[in-house]
């Protein structure tokens, strides 16, 4: 009973209602700072535990498809003095142990898979992939597959020709009727395309 209370006045409980509308879905047994903000379409689809705090805030990108079992963590405890509880340091009037490396930030369109973790002060770039069971401790580039503990890129998702010319595509803030009406750019194949082969991304996608 006290623990829930304790959660309750410390994380901010989904607001489903608020949620609903701009389409995100966020697991109900979730629990997720109030320095948090989730973009349109993105779904979390296991309960998740994303600490962010004022100085250390979280922002997850939009249409990111998020397993079960995330956990955000954007601080440490200081570990140079001999106590690292902060509880103890606090009721002697200790120094403060929290040490952060401030924002969190997953971009667009990001795919995290099952019990993945993410430590303080990363960057997960658009359209990267994090791998089930993968600890992130450093920044991972855009369209990249990361696997492992700690996660490291193993392959990029698309050549460096395509991937340069998707990071000045932002799908994720077309209108529902430019999705709807660019069919063809979500049924390309973009990891078919071989490195030397010239093409225009452009071509296939209408305004
Ligand atoms: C990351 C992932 C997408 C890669 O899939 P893939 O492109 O088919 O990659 P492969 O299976 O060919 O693996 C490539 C290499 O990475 C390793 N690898 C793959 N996923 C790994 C993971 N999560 N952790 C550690 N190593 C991993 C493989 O063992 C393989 O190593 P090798 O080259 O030494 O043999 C996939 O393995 C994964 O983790 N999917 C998440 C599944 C999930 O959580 N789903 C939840 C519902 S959405």
């Amino acid at each position: 009973m006290k623990i829930s209370k304790f959660f309750k006045k410390v994380f901010s409980i989904n607001k489903f209602a608020k949620y609903k509308k701009s389409k995100i879905f966020i697991h109900p047994d979730s629990k997720v700072g109030k320095f948090t903000t989730v973009g349109f379409g993105t779904r979390i689809t296991g309960p998740a535990f994303i600490d962010s705090k004022k100085e250390s805030p979280v922002s997850i990108g939009k249409y990111c498809a998020i397993a079960h079992n995330l956990r955000i963590r954007t601080r440490n405890h200081y570990t140079g003095y001999i106590n690292m509880q902060h509880r103890f340091q606090r009721r002697y009037n200790f120094p403060e142990l929290v040490r952060t490396k401030g924002a969190i930030n997953i971009g667009n369109g990001v795919w995290i898979g099952d019990n993945v973790t993410i430590l303080p002060g990363v960057e997960i770039a658009n359209g990267a992939v994090i791998g089930a069971g993968s600890i992130v401790t450093k920044s991972i580039p855009p369209y990249s597959i990361a696997v492992g503990n700690p996660a490291k890129v193993i392959k990029k998702r698309f050549s460096d020709q395509i991937i340069e010319q998707l990071q000045e595509i932002n799908w994720w803030d077309w209108s529902e009727e430019k999705i709807k009406n660019n069919r063809r750019f979500f049924e390309t194949d973009f990891s078919q395309i071989k490195k030397d082969e010239m093409f225009m991304i452009n071509k296939v996608i209408v305004d």
